[in-house]
């Protein structure tokens, strides 16, 4: 199947069809981006524009200290394909745990994409151990710290992907004995001023709103005071949260097994973190099926500064 909306450069869309993306699935997916990205659903060809352009970008992903939940939250998408979209908008030269290559040939492929005369665009995911020189985390014999010192600061756009790259973590929980820290407080010494995509994990949605906003418009979107993107970032869990008439209404959940919890009632009392938390989840749920409020469990806050610290204990009772 071709599409044939005039997306772009001649190909993609083949390319996009013969991985099994039909034309519909892909304009709803530009539609759900549009819509995440605040721009409503006559954005969307733009959105297609966007990620079917005929230069695509050089991405280097680095990974730190994490559970790669991050990555995985893109690859395990299911319809429309997202990983599929992603990886044919963008040229992923290194990615250490996608990529083929390993040893010498993945040192080789690092370097050869930092060195593309057309620059490249650094994703990182996981905190930076910065303690004792940086000796706790370690890729190729190289500490993350160095990778990164050397790396990000020659990116012409860098994007913090998950709370870990953003603010350091559960790495960082206190007492921190590797000096867990989010990529732009390890190195602003060294002018790194980086998107951060929060969340744990976040939203493959957020990446792809940002790379498409990235795209069209050569810069950085306007973000908030920690560096979140405010078209995400920009309303609390709780402003959306379908369990917010309940919260107006002072019905809130006994206990998370009570029939008031499964008939939708606020779990506030049982720890909710909602009214608290900066992020998109209600709007554009995960794999476009759920979230944790949803879901029946309270949001703990996984996508603000110190969540783990400062917003536990997690559930109340
Ligand atoms: Fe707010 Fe949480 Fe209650 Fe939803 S469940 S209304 S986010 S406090
Ligand atoms: Fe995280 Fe709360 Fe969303 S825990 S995934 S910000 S609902």
């Amino acid at each position: 199947m071709r599409f044939s909306v005039g997306l772009g450069k001649e190909g993609a869309e083949e390319r996009l069809a013969r991985r099994g993306v039909s034309r519909r699935d892909f304009l709803k997916f530009c539609t759900a981006i549009a819509v995440t990205m605040g721009m409503g659903p006559a954005f969307a060809p733009e959105v297609a524009r966007a990620l079917t352009g005929s230069r695509r970008p050089s991405v280097v992903y680095l990974h730190n200290a994490e559970c790669t939940g991050c990555s995985e939250s893109v690859l395990r998408a299911f319809q429309p394909y997202l990983d599929e979209l992603v990886l044919d908008t963008i040229s992923l030269d290194y990615h250490e745990t996608i990529m083929a290559a390993a040893g010498d040939a993945a040192e080789a492929a690092l370097h050869q994409a930092v060195a593309n005369p057309d620059g490249f665009i650094c994703i990182v995911e996981g905190a930076i151990p910065t303690a004792d020189n940086g000796i706790y985390g370690k890729v190729a014999n190289h500490t993350m710290l160095s990778i990164c010192s050397d790396i990000v600061p020659k990116a012409k756009a860098v994007i913090a992907y998950g709370t870990c790259a953003t603010f350091g973590g559960v790495q960082a929980a206190k007492p921190n004995p590797t000096g867990a820290k989010g990529l732009n407080d390890a190195l602003k010494h060294l002018g790194v001023n980086a998107i951060n995509l929060a969340g744990c994990p976040p939203n493959p949605y957020n990446l792809v709103g940002t790379l498409v906003y990235y795209l069209k418009n050569n810069a950085a979107p306007e973000m908030d005071e920690f560096n979140r993107p405010l078209m995400f970032f920009g309303q609390s869990v709780h402003d959306n949260c379908p369990r917010l008439k309940h919260f107006d209404a002072g019905e809130f959940a006994p206990s998370f097994e009570s029939e008031e919890a499964r008939k939708g009632w606020c779990l506030y009392e049982l720890g909710c973190k909602g009214p608290s938390t900066m992020n998109n989840c209600p709007k554009i749920k995960f794999n476009q099926t759920n979230w944790p409020v949803e879901a029946g469990h309270p949001c703990i806050g996984c996508s603000e500064p110190d969540f783990w610290d400062e917003k536990s204990p997690f559930y109340e009772s």
